[in-house]
């Protein structure tokens, strides 16, 4: 491991602690992801004694324009060199209460600060005092754990879940970013302690939730949340699309698994979190719609706008953004059937006008989305659905390159209405702006001023407004 800590921050903390007849030690992510060869920006270091000093000292050998924080409360100490977060802390014990996440800490040695830590993969220490320079401690055999792919807590699980239950969550992350399983007993008590979660901030749940969100395969991730029967407690929706029904031997499918299948395909095709969460959340209304009848057989109507409707709740619930981003996952969910209904029909310009104006700049996330919702298992069926996307594709190219309505707004105000008709702020302003814009997107008038000018004139004197003098 020695030629793998070249950095020089690595050197100066081992000339430091030479000189000081310290011990000093990189503990953590750090070392597991070296042994992993993942590239790690943040760097943990445990010393017994005193982090700031420690950081104080590394840094002024460092050079003189490196900047300490130091977070006294905390007895730590950080700074950034070049792209590296260095973070100093002095070896601790902890010991937790039932009902916080806060534990009491006290000074410790290094066996303490290992066996306070979540899983044997994240244990890991490897030492900096110049004279034992890089040799590994490792008292869990994490080692062993890393080469066989196992999550495996240092100490009883019971114990290292519940004094800290973000840690079942952090199992369930590693297991889906590092293609590691959990071990038995370890992932048994998960499902024992899954309650405890309700001690956990949102926040918190959200990063992790995040970070599945953003491997490569996340259905990885949300299948073991519902097998543990943590999903229930963190995302009830979520874990509401689970099941299938049966009546009259007709059956729908299992919306969870579909979600999961969809949530994986888009993965492939984009990075972006948020077209991902739309994903996730594209049938999250499925639940509240499902009916039953002897004719149709199982149906969701109106899922993709009870689904928009829902996810304004569903945001502040797991402390996601309630910004542009929430608005465009719930755009993306209300107009997921829509290329659907496209791909089946004859499809006229309007409706493709209408999805245009709607979907905006976003339309080819949604198409991505649309892609990635079929998941038939039959491969002719699979060439079809895309093959129908395409053509969906070409006609909105076809019709944007003729009209431009993606960044289109009506030609005519709700000010312009107003002082027209000389009106009071009422509804009809409203419903004459719709009016201009359907008649328009409808192809009814052309897409100019004087066409919707005109327009507004006949609507206005239509619903007994006179034309201001
Ligand atoms: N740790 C822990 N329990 C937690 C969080 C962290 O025991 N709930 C310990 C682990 O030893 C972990 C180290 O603190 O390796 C650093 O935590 P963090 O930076 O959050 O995670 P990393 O393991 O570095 O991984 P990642 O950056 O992917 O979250």
């Amino acid at each position: 491991m020695k030629d793998k800590l070249s950095n020089i921050v690595f050197k100066k903390i081992a000339e430091v602690c030479g000189e000081n007849n310290l011990e000093a030690y990189v503990i953590g992510g750090f070392v597991r992801d070296l042994f992993l060869n993942r590239p790690s920006k943040d760097i943990d270091i445990v010393t017994i004694g005193s982090g700031i000093d420690l950081a104080k000292s590394v840094a002024a050998k460092l050079g003189k324009n490196i900047k300490v924080s130091v977070f006294k409360n905390f007895g730590t100490a950080m700074f950034k060199y070049k792209n590296l977060e260095v973070e100093f802390v002095g070896a601790r014990k902890e010991s937790y209460q039932r009902n916080s996440r806060n534990p009491i800490v006290e000074n410790g040695t290094l066996e303490d600060d290992q066996n306070r830590r979540d899983f044997t993969i994240n244990a890991l220490a490897l030492n900096l005092h110049a004279d034992k320079f890089g040799e590994l401690l490792d008292p869990f055999n994490g080692v062993n754990d890393l080469k066989n792919r196992t999550i495996r807590t240092p100490l009883n699980p019971d114990i290292t879940f519940s004094d800290d239950p973000l840690r079942m969550l952090r199992a369930i992350r590693f297991a889906n970013q590092l293609n590691f399983y959990i071990e038995k007993e370890s992932l048994a008590a998960i499902e024992r302690n899954k309650e405890r979660i309700k001690i956990i901030s949102f926040e918190r749940v959200s990063d992790e939730l995040n970070k599945i969100m953003m491997c490569e395969r996340p259905s990885v991730g949300f299948k073991l949340l519902a097998k543990t029967g943590l999903l229930d407690y963190i995302f009830p929706d979520l874990a509401a699309l689970r099941g299938v029904d049966v009546k009259e031997g007709q059956k729908h499918k299992d919306n969870f698994f579909h979600t999961l299948t969809v949530l994986d395909n888009i993965c492939k095709n984009t990075d972006n979190i948020w077209l991902r969460w739309a994903a996730l959340l594209h049938d999250i209304a499925k639940p509240r719609t499902k009916r039953y009848s002897k004719d149709v057989g199982w149906t969701f109507h109106g899922h993709e706008f009870i689904g928009n409707k829902m996810i304004p709740e569903i945001f502040r619930n797991l402390k996601l953004p309630l910004n542009d981003k929430m608005k465009y996952v719930q755009k993306m969910v209300g107009l997921h059937m829509r290329p659907i209904v496209l791909a089946q029909e004859e499809v006229t310009d309007s409706a493709i006008r209408r999805l245009l104006f709607e979907a905006g700049d976003d339309v080819e996330d949604l198409m991505t989305l649309c892609d990635a919702d079929i998941t038939s298992k039959n491969p002719d069926k699979v060439a079809k659905y895309l093959d129908n996307y395409q053509l969906v594709r070409q006609k909105l190219k076809e019709v944007e390159e003729k009209d431009k309505v993606r960044n289109w707004q009506p030609p005519i105000s709700g000010e312009e209405i107003i002082k027209t008709f000389d009106l009071p702020p009422c509804r009809a302003i409203g419903d004459i702006k719709t009016a201009i814009k359907n008649a328009i997107l409808d192809g009814e008038i052309e897409n100019t001023y004087e066409a919707a000018h005109a327009f507004m004139i006949a609507k206005g004197q239509e619903m007994g407004f006179k034309v201001a003098e």
